[in-house]
């Protein structure tokens, strides 16, 4: 279990698919989440894919759930981690309830003494549509900084949109 401010980020159960699913899985919560077109996805595509990966044992993965007050938000974690160079990159996705109240920031300074601290990340990045200033907003909180701007990078909500590239650094990065 690890805690922030008022966030505990916790291994994800099998009880928590279907809150979870509810939470995450929404049309809105993937479109600004993921770059996969938002075909229909079941509860039980989920629990398959989640038990291949368990079987797969992929390291290269943090994955947490979100809670608050014992009440799951949503998730978050690192993917892509890379142990040779150290770096990994980070996701995050809370129910529409929970945006705007500060969990999002919390959750992500949470992961990034995680990484830095415990798996020793020299470099933590993402990416983010650039005109979602909620996100941004909210990653910035956190200490990251824009590094980069992909021009028309994603197709989101019927138009292409710029995305923007993000990073934090374990020698700039201040824990709260
Ligand atoms: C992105 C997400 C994780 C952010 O978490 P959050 O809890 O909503 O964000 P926070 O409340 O912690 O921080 C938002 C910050 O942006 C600021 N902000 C700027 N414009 C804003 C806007 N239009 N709406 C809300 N906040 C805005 C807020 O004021 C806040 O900063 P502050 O603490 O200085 O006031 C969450 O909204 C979410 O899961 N969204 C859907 C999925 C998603 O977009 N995932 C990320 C893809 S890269």
């Amino acid at each position: 279990m690890l805690e922030g401010d008022r966030v505990v980020l916790r291994p994800i159960q099998e009880r928590d698919r279907e809150r979870l699913y509810e939470l995450v899985e929404t049309i809105e919560v993937r479109a600004l989440s993921t770059h996969d077109p938002p075909l229909p996805l079941s509860l039980e595509e989920i629990e398959a894919r989640d038990r291949r990966w368990l079987e797969e044992r992929h390291a290269d993965s943090a994955w947490f759930a979100i809670d608050v007050d014992e009440e799951t938000i949503g998730m978050c974690g690192l993917h892509s981690i890379d142990h040779f160079q150290q770096r990994a990159e980070i996701g995050i996705r809370l129910g529409r309830a929970y945006w705007g109240k500060g969990y999002g920031q919390d959750a992500v300074r949470t992961l990034l003494d995680y990484g830095f601290r415990h798996l020793n990340l020299a470099r933590i990045s993402l990416r983010v549509l650039a005109d979602d200033e909620r996100a941004v907003g909210a990653y910035r909180r956190a200490g990251f900084v824009e590094e980069g701007r992909l021009r028309a990078h994603a197709w989101y909500d019927g138009a292409r949109h710029d995305e923007l590239v993000m990073s934090v650094l374990r020698d700039d990065w201040k824990p709260a």
